[in-house]
């Protein structure tokens, strides 16, 4: 079979290299550089805690979660590249009584949330402020080096047979007697058996598609700043959720993160939201007042019109989605790299996964 991925981000990626693996003969397109999208910019929490995610969205990011240590062992024996993946745990830090309210509810119905006192959640992680109503640790979340992720899987991918074309938008989809018969870049036709969109914030641009084939995806703008940990001092020990901000320890680095800005394909960066992120971050951990920030960047979330990924066969035969993923990217690499790449190789979306399919707009 002959696939040809629209996007060389997480998923795209991820979703090639299954179907390499299977046997396919896949060619991804990517409209810039691979991994350098949202995958870049991400803080790489696999956190479908720390996110409060309920429903099918919660399913969906806990078998992710669970898929993660062996996907991560895989794809570093298969790609060379050693992608920092961490179970480490978070805390989640409440700063006043009803946040520390909200917490004890969800510890009474959340078995990974253990619940802790200021006093317990210092000795768990010494650079916190003390000046906190509480906070609960959840022992199963984890991290990911996103950038490093991204080189693993463009690797892992080539490895398995697979290619990837940079700096080649697909701008049309050329769709014969209801069937996609070809992806049509400035420079030429790229034929194939199927096509998989998987472009995040970029995915319902693209041209020759019936009305409605794919839903609106808007992009979520999200700013970030990193501080570099002096030489003489200690990092966090894990991830830390506050008030408006997370933040993860990533090497001799604490990423702080994000804004949440629906404003367009803008990625410029603002004063503001930079001021914002380090008054919340000194605000958990005042020692961050003395480190430097040494990076200050941006990325678009892909968003559906309900907030859930769009993942499945489309209406037109051939063609498949694979998007919405919103904050949970990186968290959703392994399993929508498996279900997608099912998808494809079936023709149908597994039924477990219903509540994401793209038919739900039609
Ligand atoms: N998953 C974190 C974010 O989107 O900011």
């Amino acid at each position: 079979m002959n696939v040809v991925i629209i996007g060389a981000g997480a998923a795209g990626l991820g979703i090639g290299w299954q179907l390499a693996r299977q046997g396919a003969t896949v060619t991804v397109l990517e409209r810039a550089q691979y991994a350098h999208g949202a995958i870049w910019a991400a803080a790489g929490m696999i956190a479908p805690v720390g996110e409060g995610m309920e429903g099918p969205l919660a399913q969906f990011g806990q078998q992710s979660s669970r898929l993660w240590p062996d996907f991560a062992a895989t794809l570093e024996a298969q790609s060379g590249v050693s992608i920092g993946y961490a179970r480490k745990g978070a805390l989640l830090v409440a700063a006043d009584g009803d946040e520390a309210a909200h917490l004890a509810r969800r510890a009474e119905q959340e078995e990974d949330l253990q619940l802790l006192n200021a006093s317990q959640a210092v000795e768990r992680e010494p650079l916190l402020t003390p000046l906190i109503a509480g906070a609960a640790f959840a022992q199963d979340e984890a991290q990911v080096d996103t950038r490093a992720l991204g080189h693993a899987l463009a690797r892992a991918l080539i490895a398995a047979g697979g290619t990837i074309i940079q700096n080649e938008a697909v701008v049309r989809i050329e769709v014969s007697s209801g069937r996609a018969v070809a992806a049509r870049t400035p420079f030429r036709l790229h034929e194939a058996d199927a096509f998989v969109i998987a472009a995040g914030a970029w995915s319902s641009g693209i041209d020759g598609l019936p009305p409605g084939t794919v839903p609106q995806i808007k992009p979520i703008k999200g700013e970030i700043i990193a501080y570099a940990v002096p030489s003489d001092a200690a990092t966090l020990r894990e991830v830390v959720w506050g008030k408006g901000v997370y933040l993860v320890p990533r090497g001799r680095r604490v990423l702080a993160g994000a804004s949440v800005a629906d404003v367009g394909f803008d990625t410029s960066l603002t004063k503001t939201v930079r001021a914002f992120l380090e008054e919340r971050a000194t605000a958990l951990i005042p020692a961050l007042a003395q480190w430097r920030v040494d990076e200050h960047w941006a990325g678009l979330r892909p968003a559906s019109p309900d907030g859930l990924p769009v993942l499945g066969r489309s209406q037109v035969d051939g063609l498949f989605v694979a998007s919405g993923q919103y904050r949970n990217g990186i968290l959703f690499t392994p399993v929508l790299a498996d279900v997608m790449a099912r998808t494809v190789m079936t023709g149908a979306l597994p039924p477990e996964h219903a509540a994401f399919d793209i038919r739900r707009f039609a």
